[in-house]
C-alpha cells in the first residue's frame, strides 16, 4: 500500500477500506506522508466524497491518532457544543458561562479560525493573558472548579484532526461534507463529552451552502456521535448574513460580553436560547425545553452567565477586568466608516464576503504559520431590512492603518450588502433540529 495509490483511488473515485484510511491517516501524523500527499488525497475527497461507511472509519481513525480525553474524574453529565463555522459567530463565548451558570458542566474543545470563519481559540486569546492551550490535568480541574472551560486542541489530542485542519484553511478543502464531519467529530470524541449539541450553519457564509447539505451534514455527525455512545441534538442554522454586529476577535468578544450583559443582539440571543436549551436537556438538568429555556433566559437576565465568564477568564490565567472594561481588550489603530452608494432596505449581506474582508485586514491566517492581529475587525451597522440612505454608515473597519488591507477590506463590505427599495423581512435563523429521532423543521 501506498499513498500514492490510495490518492489515486480515491481520485478515481474509489472507496477506500477502514485499512487503508488507517494507514493514510497514521503516516501522516507519524510524519511518513507528507504535506503533499495528504493534501492530494483531501482534494480528491474534496471532488469524489466518501460514504457514510468511509466517513465514520476516517473519523474514529483520527479520534483515535492521540490521546483519548477521560473526563471519568468530572461528576456528571459533560456537555459540549460545536459550530461548523460562521462568520460573527460568537456563540460559543456567551454559550459555555451561562450553560455553566445554568447547572451544565460545559468541557469544551474548540477550533481556530478555518477559511473565512472565525474560532474561538483565536477570540479568547485576544483577551490578555488567558491561556487556551492547557494540559488536560489543567482542563479537568477547571471544570470541576467552575464548570466550564475551554481548551484548543492540544498535540496529543486528535493530532491527525490538527494537522489536516491546518492543511485545509489554506488549500481550499473546508468545505467538504466528510471532511468537516470528520474534523469536528473526531475532537469531539476524543474530547470526552457525553453529550455534544451541534449548530450547522446554512447560507452563503457557511461551508455547507444549501439547507439540503447542511441536512446531510447534520444527520450524519448525529450518526457518528450517536454510535459512538454519545447524546447528540444538531441545529441547522442559518448563516445568511453574520452573527450579530461584530466580526473579528476582540470584537466578538466585546460584543459576546454585551450580550451576557443583557444587550445582545437579537439573533445571537434567539440562537443562544436554542442551543442552550438543549444542553441543558440532554444534561438531563431540566425536564422540558421550555424549563431549559427560561432557565437560559433567566440566567441571562441576572448576569449569573457573565459572573461564570468572569471565573472562566480568570481560572485561565485571563485578565477578568476585561468585562467591566472592554476598552482594555487589543484595540485597533484606527476606525474607518463604511459610507453607502445606495439607498433602500438592506436585502442581504453576503457573510463570505464579510469574512474575507475581516481577514483582510488581519483577522485571520493566510499561510499556517501566520500570525494573527486580535484588535481587527468589521463592525455592522446595518443588518437585513434595515433602511439606508446614501451616505449612511454601513459598517466600521477596525484596521491597523494599512491603505493596501483597507481599500480591499472596503471594497469587499461594499459589494457584500445589497439593497431592495421595499421593506425586507430578517432572514430565517433556525431551520431545523435534528436528532437520532428525526429532523423538526421550523
Ligand atoms: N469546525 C471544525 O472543527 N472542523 C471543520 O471542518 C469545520 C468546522
Amino acid at each position: 500500500m501506498t499513498p500514492y495509490e490510495l490518492i489515486k483511488k480515491k481520485r478515481d473515485g474509489l472507496a477506500l477500506s477502514k485499512k487503508e484510511i488507517g494507514f493514510l491517516i497514521d503516516g501522516f501524523v507519524n510524519g511518513q506522508i507528507p504535506d503533499y500527499q495528504m493534501t492530494a488525497f483531501l482534494m480528491a475527497v474534496y471532488f469524489k466524497g466518501m460514504s457514510d461507511r468511509e466517513c465514520v472509519e476516517l473519523t474514529m481513525a483520527m479520534a483515535s491518532s492521540g490521546d483519548q480525553v477521560d473526563l471519568s474524574a468530572i461528576q456528571g453529565f459533560k456537555v459540549d457544543k460545536h459550530s461548523t463555522g460562521g462568520v460573527g459567530d460568537k456563540t460559543t463565548l456567551v454559550l459555555a458561562p451561562l450553560v455553566a451558570a445554568s447547572g451544565g458542566i460545559v468541557a469544551k474543545m474548540s477550533g481556530r479560525e478555518l477559511g473565512h470563519t472565525g474560532g474561538t481559540v483565536d477570540k479568547l486569546e485576544s483577551i490578555p493573558g488567558l491561556q487556551i492551550e492547557l494540559t488536560r490535568d489543567k482542563f479537568t480541574e477547571i471544570v470541576n472548579d467552575v464548570h466550564v472551560s475551554v481548551i484548543a486542541q492540544t498535540a496529543s489530542l486528535a493530532p491527525a484532526d490538527r494537522k489536516i485542519y491546518a492543511l485545509r484553511n489554506v488549500t481550499a478543502t473546508v468545505d467538504a461534507i466528510p471532511l468537516i464531519a470528520s474534523s469536528i467529530m473526531s475532537k469531539k470524541l476524543a474530547a470526552g463529552s457525553d453529550g455534544i449539541v451541534l449548530d450547522v450553519k446554512t447560507g452563503r457564509g457557511a461551508f455547507t451552502t444549501s439547507y439540503e447539505k447542511a441536512l446531510i451534514l447534520a444527520k450524519t455527525m448525529v450518526d457518528i456521535g450517536e454510535g459512538a455512545g454519545r447524546r447528540m441534538v444538531a441545529w441547522i442554522t442559518g448563516m445568511e448574513q453574520p452573527l450579530g454586529h461584530a466580526v473579528g476577535n476582540a470584537v466578538e468578544v466585546r460584543e459576546a460580553i454585551d450580550t451576557l450583559r443583557g444587550r445582545g443582539p437579537g439573533d445571537l440571543v434567539d440562537l443562544i436560547m436554542e442551543l442552550g436549551s438543549d444542553m441543558l436537556l440532554i444534561s438531563g438538568i431540566v425536564s422540558s425545553r421550555n424549563k431549559a429555556k427560561s432557565r437560559i433566559a433567566d440566567n441571562l437576565a441576572n448576569q449569573k452567565g457573565l459572573k461564570r465568564l468572569v471565573d472562566l477568564i480568570i481560572a485561565h490565567g485571563g485578565d477578568p477586568s476585561v468585562v467591566d472594561n472592554p476598552n482594555l481588550l487589543p484595540q485597533p489603530n484606527t476606525k474607518i466608516e463604511v459610507k453607502s452608494e445606495s439607498h433602500g432596505y438592506v436585502s442581504a449581506i453576503d457573510s463570505l464576503e464579510v469574512g474575507l474582508a475581516s481577514k483582510i485586514l488581519g483577522a485571520g491566517r493566510k499561510t499556517k504559520d501566520d500570525t494573527i492581529d486580535y484588535s481587527v475587525g468589521i463592525y455592522l451597522k446595518k443588518k437585513i431590512g434595515d433602511k439606508v440612505k446614501i451616505g449612511d454608515s454601513l459598517a466600521v473597519l477596525y484596521a491597523d492603518g494599512d491603505e493596501e488591507k483597507i481599500g480591499p477590506a472596503r471594497k469587499k463590505i461594499l459589494t457584500a450588502y445589497s439593497f431592495n427599495p421595499n421593506k425586507i423581512d430578517p432572514p430565517k435563523l433556525i431551520y431545523a433540529r435534528v436528532t437520532r429521532d428525526g429532523v423538526e423543521k421550523f
